[in-house]
Order: structure tokens, then sequence, then C-alpha cells
């Protein structure tokens, strides 16, 4: 009898069950269009949360390693795979999960989900930007189509997506207004954003709009601070746009339009992203790599977002 090969995990047993390490099979040999990727690190995020929870279907159930982002080098290629080779380093946002998330030795993804890494971006950023990147750009382009020569607003600039946020819009040569708090704020600056308000001040939807009017206002504004979206409609002009991507869209008014923005996993848009970050365009800071058994410890830290950056595992081959 052939031993099955195990690999190292840390996730559930059960939905809402703490998170552990766990042992699992290690990945088949991959489907014709799949890879199996060498974990070098995987992201944790505050959406690690839900899914632990089981309020976000990423397409498996438990036994479950946890994680839906990471960095890493292609191990195994499935025979109809032409665009990446066996040793390539790669990022990917693998939704929905083929065998198991990506807090795990092994993760098996989609080649078209999955992107080269840069040489030049370190593995615990690549690990850490899938997730932010493609909800920060698709959050963007929801609202702000063609945002050259617009007023737009990023509230909850201080975190990791809306800090991406700011730095896309920045690119797309929109007039960036932010909010953040007073430790975030210069970085936020930094990013290129015109203004930064304190979101401690309870009147910093009507300064912004005082600040904005003499521009037409404020036309689309992308919200990135948890239940904090109906704050932020209030300073949107009338008629204009609202994309959250904290899963609180509050009812319209005032004619504005509401999207409700969960992450989309989009290969070809990720490598375009990447290449971005290779260049300094875009910027993601890691506040913090650990160990993967201690990956219960670094969901309660994302989780309680102070971090004030991005929480990344680094994972450790037992083979
Ligand atoms: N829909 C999706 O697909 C999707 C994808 C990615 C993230 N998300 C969600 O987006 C949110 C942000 O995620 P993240 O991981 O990027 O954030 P994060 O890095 O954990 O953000 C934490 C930061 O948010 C800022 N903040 C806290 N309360 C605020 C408030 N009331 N107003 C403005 N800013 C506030 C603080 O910044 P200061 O330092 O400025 O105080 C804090 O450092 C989370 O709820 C996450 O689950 C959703």
């Amino acid at each position: 009898m052939v031993a099955m090969r195990r690999m190292q995990a840390a996730g559930i047993d059960a939905f809402g069950g703490q998170v552990q390490m766990l042992e699992l099979a290690a990945p088949r040999s991959p489907a014709p269009d799949e890879v199996v990727i060498a974990v070098h690190a995987a992201g944790v995020g505050n959406w690690d949360e839900i899914v632990r929870l089981g309020n976000w279907d990423v397409g498996r159930h438990p036994p479950l390693a946890l994680g839906v982002e990471a960095a890493g080098v292609i191990d195994a290629v499935g025979e109809q795979v032409t665009t990446l080779a066996r040793g390539d380093g790669v990022l990917t946002h693998p939704l929905p999960l083929r065998q198991q998330g990506a807090w795990a030795e092994w993760l098996v993804a989609p080649a078209a989900l999955v992107a080269r890494k840069p040489a030049a971006v370190p593995w615990e950023t690549a690990a850490a930007f899938p997730v932010p990147a493609l909800t920060a750009d698709q959050a963007l382009t929801e609202v702000a189509p063609a945002p050259a020569g617009k007023w737009l607003l990023v509230h909850g600039a201080g975190g990791v997506t809306g800090g991406l946020a700011v730095q896309l819009a920045v690119a797309r040569e929109a007039t960036v207004v932010a909010t953040a708090g007073p430790t975030s704020s210069e970085r936020v600056r930094g990013y290129g954003a015109y203004l930064v308000f304190d979101y401690h001040d309870p009147d910093w939807p009507a300064r912004v709009r005082d600040a904005s009017s003499g521009a037409g206002g404020i036309a689309a504004a992308v919200n990135a601070a948890r239940g904090d979206a109906a704050t932020a409609l209030g300073a949107v002009v009338d008629g204009g746009r609202l994309a959250t991507i904290t899963g609180d869209p509050p009812p319209s008014e005032r004619d504005v339009t509401v999207a409700d923005i969960y992450v989309r996993a989009d290969g070809a848009r990720l490598a375009a992203l990447a290449a971005a970050l290779a260049e300094g365009l875009l910027s993601l800071h890691v506040a913090a790599t650990v160990p993967v058994a201690e990956a219960a410890a670094a969901l309660k830290r994302a989780v309680a977002g102070r971090a004030a950056g991005a929480i990344v595992l680094a994972l450790e081959r037992s083979t």
C-alpha cells in the first residue's frame, strides 16, 4: 500500500472552530488546468475570520486550511498549463479553492488565477497583496471607471486595502481625499492623497464636502472603514457613487449609487497590479511575519485591525 503524502496546515476542523495546526492530505497531481504551489508565505486578513465562521463560501468545507492568498514557487503544472513552469515564483488569490486554503505547505490553484511574482517583490509582500490589491482595484473601477481629474474619497485609507485604493486612484490621476487616524495620516499623504482628514472628527464628511465643493464635490467614494459606509455616503455628492468593501451597504439616498464589493479572483489583473508593485507605483507595508504555527494569534491580530500593515504567515516545508 502506498502511504498518502501529508502536509502541515493551519485551519479549522469545523466552521466556527478555533484555528489549529492540521495534518491534511498533500495535493494530488494537478488537473490539466491547475498548478501546485509550494507556499512560501500566505496573507492573513480580517476576511479569514469570515471564512472561519462559515460566512464566506470559499468552495471547500472543513477540515480546511484557511487562507485565500499566497506566494510561493510552482512545484507541478497540469498538462494544459503553458504559461507557468516548475520553479516560477508566483502569487495568487485562488477562489473558489480547488483543494485547501493557503495556510498550508502546498496550494492547488487554476493557472488562470495565478500571476508571476516580479523578482523585486519580497515573498511576504507578494503574499499579502492579492486580496487587498484586487479589492481596491475592483472597488475603484466600480465607482470611477475613468477617475482622471475627478475628486475621489477613500474612507479608511490607513488600512492595507484603503491605502492601495488611494495609490491606485492617484496613479489614475484622481484628486484623492482620504480619511486616516493620526498615526497613519503622513503615510497616506505619502501615497499621494491631496487632503487627509482625521476620521475621529465626527464632522469630517461636512469638511470633505466643503473642501471639494469648488471642484463639484466627491463624485466617487470607496469605503474601507469597517461598519462605516453610511458615514462615507454623507460625503458623496448627489448622484455620485459609493462602493463599500466592508459588507455594509447603506440604503441609497440623494440618487447616490451604492455598490457592495466582494473581491473576485483574476490572475491577469493580479499580474498587472503586481507589475505596478514592482515598479514602485504601489506599496504595501508588512507589519509582521510569523510562523504558520502562530496562525491563530495572527488572525486575532488581523481581526483587531490595529496592526498598521499586513500580517503574513511564513510556511516551512516538512518534507
Ligand atoms: N469585500 C472584500 O472582498 C474585502 C477585501 C478586503 C478587505 N475587506 C474588508 O475591508 C476592511 C479593511 O480591511 P484591511 O485588511 O485592508 O484593513 P486593515 O488594514 O485591518 O485596517 C485597519 C485600519 O483601518 C482604519 N480604521 C479603523 N476604524 C476606522 C474608521 N472608523 N474610519 C476610518 N478608518 C478606520 C485604521 O487606520 P488608522 O491607522 O488610520 O487609524 C486601522 O489601522 C475589513 O473590514 C476587511 O474585511 C473586504
